[in-house]
């Protein structure tokens, strides 16, 4: 999940600890690190936390200027020791990222030959072939030349060789990679963030080009082995400190940031002089001939696209398709001239979302992105960007992106409206006052943290939750359960309040907390008499409702939580607040580790 590599002055084993330490967040299972060392590879790898990767490396040092390390996110074979990276065979050791997806064929290709494999891993294989041809007389350059054509799949890579101590070889398909530029060191890194405290010149390989260092120079080529140039940056990621602040958890100050950075997001696309959207021409899609919005996304990124069909369809009549990135990229979904597509992601990396978006650029339409991190793939294939401008988010559960993303989604669907003329001056002006408020109202709910705190001991004994909600709150009761699910471990499902009697209604007895997510809105009232009939079976209702709401609710609840009253077309951004307040609580009652869950990762460059 995470690639370092450096050629340095200094020993290197402990700065690509603290390297891999920065790419944490990413989520991973294993570490690992190789250098080299009097020209001889060595390697420590560990399961687990980098902290058993650091007791490893202090019991036995490894020395060395040159070295590459890894955090790996188990895709092939389990989170051991065997199968952490580095892999090496005679000669080079390898660190990846990404799924080589012909491994097995390529496995039994270099047994036949007599290689003997000692992990269950994809990666293993790469390093055997370049092993092989190393073996057959390659130099390193030409070994690995003649090994990437051979590799099917999406990746990123990095290679060192014996006896090469100013020699670092990387490779991206698909997978994201940096060079980042020293004085007399170089480095490789699968994210800015990794390479900050070395350099902030960064150069982003581009899909299909490898890379040769050596301490003073920088060879990159595309997929046909022509040189090229790619633009040396200067990273923001240098700028960026990764620190909790005065915060227990990182989820925790990303729940906090979110008045101000949904104010931030909000002034970009906000122009509050004339109460009207901001997105000027070249820089905005025109939603008046349109036939049609294909939305796609992953996880919470996938569940902000619903509440923007919501909004598109009601504010600006215009259809919304919108399904899961890894569903979507397969589907082969017949794409017509009168659509335009648009992906939502955090990261910009999620693979997936990636897929999906190339699938419709090939299909002939222009394609949007609504991303947080402006040097990413997808940023950078999207026709148009729309930044959501949260800040790095560091904990694995997303939380201010999301709220972030719906501030993008919510100006667009209200510059929709106003294009495909079914929303009037004065009523964009409406809408535009209400965004407008979301910073107050959204730092009015974090004042709720103590109460919802109370709910979360109750909350931790139960085995399964229920989420409700109908209209823009039935993506939010699905948002709602997923975070319980991934940092509590609690079984959570998100469900329609009206589909409830069609199924789920079957799970409720005393035991099972349901929360109903319902704004004093237009199906306020078909929500509460879903609540009735979870009360008439013994269920026990948390209500997440304002005030109005709560004054209008007749149907008994167990708990009732209440937002301030807010216009009924914010209120997915405000009452987010309380849900994920909930889901975080929980898991720290628990005890659960709530910025790196188990099995998940931030950024998902696998499919
Ligand atoms: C992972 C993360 C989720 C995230 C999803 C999509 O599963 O754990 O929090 O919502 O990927 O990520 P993206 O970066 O595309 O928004």
């Amino acid at each position: 999940c995470g690639i370092v590599g450096i050629l340095g002055k200094q020993p290197v084993a402990s700065l690509l600890v603290d390297a891999l330490k920065r790419l944490e967040y990413r989520g991973y299972d294993s570490a690992g690190v190789a250098t080299l060392d009097a020209g001889q590879l060595v390697r420590c790898r560990a399961p687990g936390k980098l902290r058993n990767l650091q007791d490893k490396l202090e019991r036995a040092p490894i020395a060395g200027l040159a070295g590459i390390g890894h955090t790996r996110w188990a895709t092939h074979g389990a989170a051991t020791e065997a199968n952490a990276h580095p892999h090496s065979a005679p000669g080079v050791a390898v660190v990846h990222n990404g799924i080589i997806e012909n491994y097995l064929e390529l496995r039994g290709e270099l047994q036949a030959g007599g290689a003997k494999l000692s992990s269950d891993t994809d990666t293993e294989v790469v390093a055997h072939m370049v092993s092989r041809e190393l073996a057959r007389g390659a130099s390193p350059r030409d070994a690995v030349a003649v090994t990437l054509p051979r590799l099917k799949g999406a990746f990123a890579l990095a290679f060192i060789f014996e006896g090469q101590e100013d020699l670092l070889i990387g490779a991206r398909r698909g997978s994201p990679l940096a060079v980042g530029y020293g004085e007399g060191e170089m480095f490789l890194g699968s994210d800015a963030i990794a390479l900050s405290p070395f350099t902030d010149r960064i150069s982003y390989l581009e899909e299909g080009d490898w890379v040769v260092l050596t301490r003073n120079s920088c060879e990159i080529m595309d997929a046909s082995n022509a040189p090229v140039e790619r633009p040396v940056i200067s990273s923001q990621a240098v700028s960026l400190t990764i620190d909790k602040g005065n915060y227990r958890h990182f989820m925790a100050k990303e729940i906090h940031e979110q008045p101000e950075v949904i104010g931030h997001t909000l002034s970009r696309y906000l122009d509050l002089s004339k109460m009207q959207t901001t997105f000027t021409n070249g820089t905005s899609i025109d939603f008046a001939p349109l036939d049609r919005l294909i939305i796609s996304a992953c996880g919470t990124a996938y569940y902000a696209g619903l509440v923007a069909k919501y909004w598109f369809e009601r504010y600006a009549r215009l259809p919304v398709d919108i399904d899961v990135a890894s569903e979507f990229r397969y589907r082969e979904m017949p794409i017509r001239k009168g659509d335009m597509a648009l992906f939502i992601s955090q990261s910009g990396e999620t693979a997936d979302t990636l897929a999906g978006l190339r699938y419709c650029k090939s299909q002939g339409i222009k394609v949007a992105a609504v991303v947080n991190v402006p040097e990413s793939t997808i940023a950078r294939e999207a026709d148009l960007v729309f930044p959501t401008i949260a800040g790095r988010e560091i904990g694995v559960a997303s939380t201010k992106a999301f709220t972030c993303q719906l501030a993008v989604l919510a100006s667009l669907a209200v510059h929709a409206g106003v294009q495909r003329g079914h929303v009037s001056a004065d009523e964009a002006a409406a809408l535009v006052r209400s965004l407008a408020e979301v910073p107050g109202t959204v730092n009015r709910a974090l004042s709720l943290e103590a109460e919802v705190e109370a709910l979360a001991q109750p909350l931790s004994r139960a085995r399964d939750v229920l989420y409700l909600g109908r209209g823009t709150s039935f993506p939010l009761a699905m948002e709602g359960a997923l975070k319980l699910k991934e940092i509590s471990y609690i079984h959570a499902e998100g469900y329609p309040a009206g589909e409830l009697k069609h199924g789920p209604i079957a799970l409720i007895d005393e035991d099972v907390p349901v929360i109903v997510i319902a704004p004093f809105d237009q199906v306020f009232e078909k929500t509460v008499s879903n609540m009735e009939e979870v009360a008439a079976r013994g269920g026990k209702v948390v209500l997440i409702t304002d005030e109005k709401g709560a004054a209008a609710c007749g149907a008994p609840t167990w708990r009732t939580v209440v937002v301030p009253d807010v216009p009924e077309f914010i209120a997915p951004i405000v009452f987010a607040l309380p849900v994920q307040l909930l889901a975080y609580h929980t898991a720290v009652f628990m005890g659960t580790d709530v910025d790196q869950p188990r099995n998940l990762a931030k950024s998902v460059t696998v499919e």
